[in-house]
């Protein structure tokens, strides 16, 4: 394998011309830019990207947190940061932390020995102290949708609480007397923010207490068991948000089981506007997050705080939008 000692041997200059060429670091004479050029082509010396880190302390990398795989909104969102990404250049390190605290951790441990030039965070384990290390680092980070407002730094989301009241709203309207909530998870900022929006439009209702509420985790599955358990608690229920399109998802087969017909007997609005909601049976109404845009406005922002590392941070919450489908069209 060709080394960068070959080139400057052969280039008659020493490794640190050839290392301050191949890094744009100035201070070498045009001729000897050429030489040393003309040598790398010769050899066809491959710059050694980790040595390269190493010394310029850049990897054209950033990395990328998502709190987990299986769900489709996490792969639109990381397809907006990607795209992006790649039309500067840069590859994407994928990091799947399950938001688990371990995980967070080892990654964050691991990447800063690795001098990625930015992080992007979607997850409920991060902590101030955590962004603060990365940013004496001199490691960017932005914070995408599960942030939690208290930090300073940039982050980028969407009014959760707004799309739950829209979504409950609409039901409201549509005549649904009994609504049911099917939460997220408890210590998820995002699901908290869309239980109040359902709260704030059902709190006035003599027949409204905390029963009307499941505690769902986001999966298919829960969207299931917690429709069957509304309906056992609250047989007369005639309407639900379901705090994510999985769980509205999930939710069709135990409305399918207890025979509701779907949306004259139960309506349902879901969250998130995944592509799968409208290829269901019905379709099903949600709250659509801009979630591509989100991915490409948190690497547009990573761009800026890694060419401007002193700039101010930025504080974004999208609007979203109420889609109607068949779920909910009485
Ligand atoms: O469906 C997964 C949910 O987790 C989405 O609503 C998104 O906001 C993320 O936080």
């Amino acid at each position: 394998m060709v080394t960068i000692r070959d080139v400057a041997t052969k280039a008659g200059v020493s490794v640190a011309t050839v290392s301050r060429v191949i890094n744009n670091k100035g201070q070498a004479t045009p001729e000897t830019v050429t030489k040393v050029l003309e040598v790398i082509k010769e050899l066809g010396y491959k710059p050694n990207v980790v040595a390269r880190s190493l010394t310029s302390r850049k990897s054209n990398t950033i990395a990328l947190f998502v709190p987990t795989i299986s769900n489709p909104f996490f792969p639109e969102l990381a397809r907006g940061v990607e795209d992006v990404a790649h039309s500067y250049g840069f590859n994407i390190f994928l990091c799947n932390t399950d938001d688990e605290r371990t995980k967070m951790k080892n990654y964050l441990d691991s990447l800063r020995d690795r001098y990625v030039d930015g992080i992007i965070i979607n997850s409920l384990n991060l902590t101030n102290k955590d962004l603060e290390q990365l940013h004496s680092h001199g490691i960017p980070a932005v914070t995408l949708d599960r942030t939690f407002s208290t930090h300073k730094f940039s982050s980028i989301t969407v009014k959760h609480r707004l799309g739950a009241q829209l979504a409950t709203k609409h039901l409201i309207d549509i005549g649904c007397k009994r609504i049911g909530l099917i939460r997220g998870p408890e210590d998820d900022s995002t699901a908290v923010q869309r239980m109040w929006g359902y709260r704030d439009c059902v709190k006035e209702y003599d027949w409204f207490d905390q029963t009307w509420m499941a505690l769902g985790d986001f999966s298919v599955k829960s969207g299931y068991l917690c429709m069957k358990e509304l309906f056992q608690r609250h047989p007369d229920i005639d309407g639900v948000f379901a705090s994510n399109d999985l769980m509205a998802i999930g939710l069709l087969k135990a409305a399918y089981e207890w025979g509701r017909k779907v949306p004259d007997e139960l309506s349902i609005v879901g969250f998130d506007g995944i592509d799968m909601s409208q290829y269901t049976i019905p379709p099903i109404s949600t709250i659509r997050q801009p979630i591509y845009e989100m991915g490409r406005m948190a690497m547009e922002e990573l761009m800026r705080l890694m060419r401007e590392p002193s700039s101010n941070f930025i504080k974004k919450e999208l609007d979203v939008e109420l889609i109607l489908r068949e779920s909910s069209m009485r």
